[in-house]
This record gives C-alpha cells, sequence and structure tokens, in this order.
C-alpha cells in the first residue's frame, strides 16, 4: 500500500542545513499496524508528515496503492490527504471556538454532502469513539484523552484508509494513553492501516511491527527482533 524509496528531506541551506531524511526506504501493508520509533529528531514527525502528503520531498519515491505521490501538485496532494489519510497529533488540535460536533464536521466541509449527512458521519465516528454525548461540548471542556478521542473523529470521519498518529499518547498520562491505544487496535481491526510514531514502548508493542529511525535512516533491525522491511 505504501512504498517508499530513497526519500531525501533537507530543511535549511548551507551551515543551517538539516537532513532530515538521509535515503528512507520503507513499505507498509494494508491493514498493517506500525509503530515508528527513534530519538528525538531522527525525522519521525518529517517522514509522516510526508506519508501523509503534508510536505514535499526532496528526492525519492513514494507509491501509494501504486500510484506515484511524489511529483503530484498541490492540487493533488489536497485531494490525496483528504481522501485517504486521517492524521492525529500529540496537542490534538481542535479549534477551541468550535464544539465537539463542529470540531469534527471540519474535514466534511466542502466535500458537498448534505446537512443530513453530516450529521450522521459526525454522530457515526463520535459514536465510535463513544463521546457521543460531548457534541455540543467545547474542547476545553473535555478531559485530555476525550479531546484525543474527538481528534480521532475528525480523523476518521472522511473515512480515510490509513490513520497517521504523531505521538498520540504524548500528552495523556499512563492509563489514557492506553485507552487511546485501544481505539487505534480497534480501528485497525475494522480494516485501518495505522501508523504511529511514539516513545511508548508499551503503545509499539502493542504494533504488529516497528520501524526504527536514526540520524534520517530506518535502522536494519538487529538479531531478528522486529523483523519485517
Ligand atoms: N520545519 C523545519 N525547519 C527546519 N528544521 C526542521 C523542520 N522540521 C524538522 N526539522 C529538523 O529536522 C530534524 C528531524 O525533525 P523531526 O522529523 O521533527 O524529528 P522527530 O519527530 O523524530 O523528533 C530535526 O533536526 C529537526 O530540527
Ligand atoms: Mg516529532
Amino acid at each position: 500500500m505504501i512504498e517508499m524509496k530513497g526519500v531525501w528531506k533537507a530543511f535549511g541551506k548551507k551551515e543551517a542545513k538539516v537532513e532530515a531524511l538521509r535515503g528512507i526506504d520503507l513499505s507498509i501493508s494494508q491493514g498493517e499496524m506500525v509503530a515508528i520509533m527513534g530519538k528525538s529528531g531522527s525525522g519521525k514527525s518529517t517522514l509522516l508528515n510526508i506519508l501523509g502528503g503534508m510536505m514535499s520531498m526532496d528526492a525519492g519515491e513514494y507509491r501509494y496503492n501504486g500510484k506515484q505521490v511524489n511529483g503530484k501538485s498541490q492540487k493533488e496532494l489536497a485531494k490525496f490527504r483528504r481522501d485517504e489519510i486521517g492524521f492525529v497529533v500529540q496537542y490534538f488540535a481542535l479549534a477551541e471556538d468550535l464544539n465537539i460536533f463542529q470540531n469534527v464536521a471540519l474535514p466534511l466541509k466542502s466535500q458537498g454532502h448534505s446537512k443530513k449527512r453530516i450529521h450522521e458521519m459526525v454522530m457515526e465516528a463520535l459514536g465510535e469513539l463513544e463521546i457521543a454525548e460531548k457534541a455540543k461540548a467545547y474542547p476545553s471542556e473535555l478531559s485530555g484523552g476525550q479531546q484525543q478521542r474527538a481528534a480521532i473523529a475528525r480523523a476518521i470521519v472522511k473515512q480515510p484508509s490509513v490513520i497517521l498518529a504523531d505521538e498520540p499518547t504524548g500528552a495523556l498520562d499512563e492509563v489514557t494513553g492506553e485507552s487511546v491505544q485501544e481505539i487505534f487496535h480497534r480501528l485497525n481491526t475494522k480494516g485501518k492501516t495505522v501508523v504511529i510514531v511514539t516513545h511508548d514502548a508499551r503503545v509499539a508493542s502493542g504494533c504488529e511491527r516497528i520501524i526504527y529511525l536514526k540520524d534520517g535512516k530506518v535502522e536494519k533491525p538487529k538479531g531478528g527482533e522486529g523483523g519485517g522491511l
């Protein structure tokens, strides 16, 4: 489903130049649940942003379901993000001045759905995340775990095939983090491909496979542990 070969990405110029990704090769199959681990600054977020079509790359190849993503125009990339990708971040990124229903409805704007259909889709996503009763509440009225569930509802409301999450449990306490981890598991069981960047060894151990990044490269698995590509 996801195929990357020799992906490079640098920021800045000359002395200030940082090579965030230095030749990433990886492949992720449909329905997999994968963790990406590595030290701070190893390129995890950069990789996730490129996977989600949110950032361009300098060199290399990225294919999604066999189709080339590198080289797409901004407009095509926006469509790719909209149709295929659900994105979840550490600090939820909910709009504080919108209630939970309105936040989750945001990705459906300009997709031409009827009001009734939007209502159905949002309430289905909120139901799936078990926070339907918070539809009219504002983000500040929710706990961290509830806010993250609202953010996940917003990520899945368009029924994307892939969910990308950048440190989704990083701002949560242990117990809440575990329940968020269980949600990703459930979504994966229902067929979503899930890629989670995490520092949390327990979150990672709940995934089928761990990809380790070091200095912008994928570390080869040692002595049979982890395995895969
Ligand atoms: N927008 C940016 N501008 C300049 N440097 C950046 C930018 N984003 C990331 N970097 C640098 O690229 C490297 C990888 O960053 P990142 O992908 O955020 O790592 P991680 O998520 O593993 O902590 C770091 O050295 C970081 O400082
Ligand atoms: Mg990061």
